[in-house]
């Protein structure tokens, strides 16, 4: 069970990986949280990074490679994994492929206009990483997080600004793989525009994990 979860940023890749990851009992790996954490806890790492993450630029193939590659190492890795915003270019692909092989890729589609009021709209608990979204997915009480009643804040990369350059980068960087996986028979298209226990209940099904 080693699914990738591709897709442009705001599709809903984190909010569903967390929930397929509890149901198939394997670990969610999302690269942007494994950096949101070297950042909040001031690791060297996390220092040269800070900069690329806030511009929504792609940290380098080597650097992030090897930060999967130690993650995937975990033992909780071993029975399978989801992997939520790795591989994003070409040569992390490859990569991967020395580490772990890959079952599945999962292609989270939504239109522009979507990701856009999906990014604008998004608050995160900085602690847990929790996600919501002020009209779609709201906490309990304006503005904290129903789990560990910390300020939720806005993602400085959810900045407009800072959106435009990552649909940008996922345009040149990212949207290659797709033709890479559909030509070595990986990929399973998923409409994203649903609520959320539609498209979770899709992805069950084409996992195979109903
Ligand atoms: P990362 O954290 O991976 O960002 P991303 O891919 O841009 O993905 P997002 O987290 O923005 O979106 P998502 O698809 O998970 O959507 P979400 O579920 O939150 O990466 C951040 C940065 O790290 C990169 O820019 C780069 O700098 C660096 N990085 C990471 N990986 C790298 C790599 N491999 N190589 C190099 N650099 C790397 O949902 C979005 C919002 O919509 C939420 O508010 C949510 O509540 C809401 N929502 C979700 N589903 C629905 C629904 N069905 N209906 C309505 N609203 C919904």
């Amino acid at each position: 069970m080693n699914f990738v979860f591709l897709g442009p940023p705001g599709a809903g890749k984190g909010t569903q990986a967390v929930e397929v990851a509890k149901k198939a009992g394997i670990p969610h790996v999302s690269t942007g949280d494994l950096f949101r954490s070297h950042i909040k806890n001031r690791t060297d790492l996390g220092l040269k990074v800070q900069a690329i993450l806030d511009s929504g630029n792609l940290v380098p193939d080597d650097v992030t490679t090897e930060m999967v590659r130690q993650r995937l190492a975990e033992k909780d890795a071993s029975k399978g994994f989801i992997l939520d915003g790795f591989p994003r270019t070409i040569p992390q692909a490859k990569a991967l492929e020395d580490i772990a092989p890959v079952c599945a890729v999962l292609l989270f589609n939504l239109t522009e206009e979507e990701i856009i009021k999906r990014l604008s709209g998004r608050r995160v608990a900085p602690g847990s990483g929790k996600t919501y979204h002020i009209h779609f997915n709201p906490p309990k009480r304006d503005g904290f997080c129903d789990h560990s009643g910390e300020e939720l804040i806005i993602r400085p990369d959810d900045e407009p600004s800072a959106v435009k350059n990552r649909l940008h980068v996922y345009r040149a960087q990212t949207e290659p793989l797709v033709a890479y996986y559909r030509e070595r028979g990986l990929l399973k298209e998923i409409d994203a525009s649903p609520k959320g226990e539609a498209v979770f209940g899709e992805i069950v099904r084409l996992l195979g994990l109903d």
